[in-house]
């Protein structure tokens, strides 16, 4: 086994789901998302993983029902979810719904601070399923809900 493989009966698999219009990164306001894509993101988080020596997936779609379906199929297959649904964060009760079926310990992660923009952005519809929420904090934000969601999976 290799330094960076992870302790066997840990879990330690976390499925980083992206939504709508996330994949245009580097092509969005750059006063809210800075200039970074959405491949440097990826590999970021990818990097931030490894050194926390948790297993990523990724997935990004900008079909809603996508997004549901890709919960649905979880089952078995991650111990953690971080996600950024994009503007489906705000309104969206059919990913609210798949979300809480997963029944998988979830992390809320918005690049922008969702708090101080426009007053619907304030509102979150898969909050209250979530251990933790961080925003505003551009890629760092994802090591963050990494690390929130390895205290949650270790306890
Ligand atoms: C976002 C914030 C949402 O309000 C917006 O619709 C996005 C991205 C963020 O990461 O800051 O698409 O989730």
């Amino acid at each position: 086994m290799t330094d960076d493989a992870p302790t066997p009966g840990i879990r330690t698999r976390i499925e980083v789901m992206h939504g709508v219009n996330l994949d245009q990164l580097g092509r969005r306001d750059p006063l809210h998302y800075g200039e970074l894509t959405f491949g440097d993101l990826e590999r970021k988080i990818s990097g931030a993983a490894a050194e926390l020596g948790l297993l990523t997936r990724f997935f990004q779609t900008n079909h809603e029902g996508e997004f549901v379906e890709h919960l649905h199929r979880l089952e078995g297959l991650a111990d953690g979810i971080l996600l950024n649904p994009g503007a489906w964060t705000h309104y969206s009760y059919a990913i609210r719904d798949a979300l809480e079926l997963t029944g998988l310990p979830a992390v809320e992660v918005h690049l922008s601070d969702v708090d101080n923009r426009e007053q619907w952005r304030r509102r979150s519809v898969i909050r209250e399923l979530c251990i933790d929420r961080v925003a505003g904090k551009g890629a760092a934000g994802y090591r963050d809900a990494l690390v929130r969601l390895q205290q949650e999976l270790s306890r």
